[in-house]
């Protein structure tokens, strides 16, 4: 999709040598992914990537991006990853690919933490269900208390009807609490939750996010 491809394209422009660079995972990373891997072959940048995901690790290789670890690098300079939706005051809903769990953790390691998304993830009020990783030894009095906090948790599965599971080996519980009045209240609380490894809401985080559209990119801040 070529408005995900835009937004990419412009947050590797602020890329600069010497980075450590946070590698989100998704549709829209991935085209991130691929201008990187060009960019730094081009400009012979010496950068390191920290991928937030195996899928991730395994394109940024191909890609010829040299990556490392957060025990080699604790401190980020720039975390470039996609949301599922990306609400008016930038809170953001993320982990449709499994993934937000490593990206949170990327996320806020990270000195600068810039979005990417196609202009039909922007909403007023966050209102998608929300990923929610947790233990597999006790997911189902996990997705019980899930359900006191007001959703309907739904186990997520593969297109064989196994249970999905993700690269920390835990389950995801897809949690609809409809429209999300509180993003930063609901965060904590789910993460309360004793089995919950932790959530897809992004509540609070200083981002920007890189907006592409028929028109180009638009960047809110
Ligand atoms: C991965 O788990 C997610 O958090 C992605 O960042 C998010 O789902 C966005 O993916 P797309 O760019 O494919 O929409």
């Amino acid at each position: 999709m070529e408005e995900k491809r835009k937004a990419a394209v412009s947050a590797v422009g602020l890329v600069k040598d010497g980075d450590i660079v946070g590698l989100g995972t998704g549709s829209t990373a991935r085209y991130a992914i691929l201008e990187l891997g060009k960019k730094i072959e081009k400009e012979e940048l010496d950068i390191l990537g920290i991928p937030t995901s195996k899928a991730t690790e395994a394109l940024a290789k191909k890609c010829g991006i040299p990556l490392t670890t957060l025990q080699e690098y604790e401190v980020i300079d720039i975390d470039i990853d996609g949301a599922d939706q990306v609400d008016s005051d930038l809170n953001l809903i993320k982990g449709g690919g499994g993934a937000h769990t490593r990206e949170k953790i990327v996320a806020s390691c990270s000195k600068r933490l810039v979005i990417i998304v196609d202009d039909s993830k922007l909403v007023k009020k966050l209102n998608i269900p929300v990923p929610v990783e947790v233990l597999p030894f006790s997911w189902k009095p996990t997705a019980s208390k899930i359900k006191e906090l007001g959703a309907n948790p739904i186990i997520r599965q593969t297109d064989d009807n196994r249970e999905y599971i993700t690269d920390n080996k835990n389950f995801i519980l897809d949690c609809d609490f409809g429209l999300i009045k509180d993003p930063r209240k609901l965060e904590k609380e789910l993460n309360e939750v004793i089995g919950v490894i932790e959530n897809g809401i992004f509540a609070g985080f200083t981002c920007e996010v890189h907006v592409g559209s028929k028109k180009g990119v638009n960047i809110l801040k």
